[in-house]
């Protein structure tokens, strides 16, 4: 598996592109969910977040994996709706989501009891710091990450963790995006 591939605004996946090794997972959001991911990052995350909940009272759950052209397409309309152009800052064109790979987890918090499905960043900063310096330890990066923008083309995304493997840890010394490393080594 090429756990590096790159897709984001200029490099696409074909509309038709379903992942292998996919696993079927229970998730518990609002309502229990089903939903898709690579087998290895499954395993990873799921390591991660046990290792996160022991640190925090708020549970922490996985509320997005694999995402297929069509669902991330209905997304997109949906925040379009809401927001217009704006939109396309938070949400990939179908196609263009790495989500679509089964390498990216969106994660997601209880609050009080309750699913927190429109959660602020700033309500869960302890959180996203502990993710910020400990995800490269399960080979995870912060894709979306602050002051980064520019290169990205997306707004801070501290929820959105892309599995790739150990060179997670040089992209986080070095302050990288995937972009950046890519362009560093290829
Ligand atoms: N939120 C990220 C950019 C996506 O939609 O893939
Ligand atoms: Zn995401």
């Amino acid at each position: 598996m090429n756990y590096l591939i790159l897709v984001n605004k200029e490099n696409k996946l074909d509309k038709d592109y379903i992942p292998d090794n996919l696993v079927k997972i229970t998730t518990k959001t609002g309502g229990n969910k089903t939903i898709y991911l690579n087998k290895l990052v499954y395993k990873k995350i799921r390591k991660l977040l046990k290792h996160m909940n022991k640190l925090f009272s708020t549970e922490i759950v996985i509320d997005s994996g694999y995402r297929p052209y069509t669902y991330q397409n209905m997304l997109l309309n949906d925040l379009i709706k809401e927001k217009g152009n704006d939109a396309y800052k938070s949400i990939a064109l179908p196609g263009t989501s790495e989500h679509q790979t089964g390498f990216a987890v969106d994660i997601g918090f209880y609050k009080n009891g309750l699913y927190d499905e429109y959660f602020k960043i700033e309500e869960y900063l302890d959180e996203f710091k502990w993710l910020n310096d400990n995800a490269y330890k399960y080979g995870f990066i912060i894709r979306y990450p602050k002051d980064k923008e520019n290169v990205t083309g997306y707004i801070y995304e501290p929820w959105h963790l892309r599995y790739v493997g150990k060179i997670s840890k040089f992209i986080y010394e070095n302050n990288l995006t995937l972009e950046e490393y890519l362009e560093m080594f290829n």
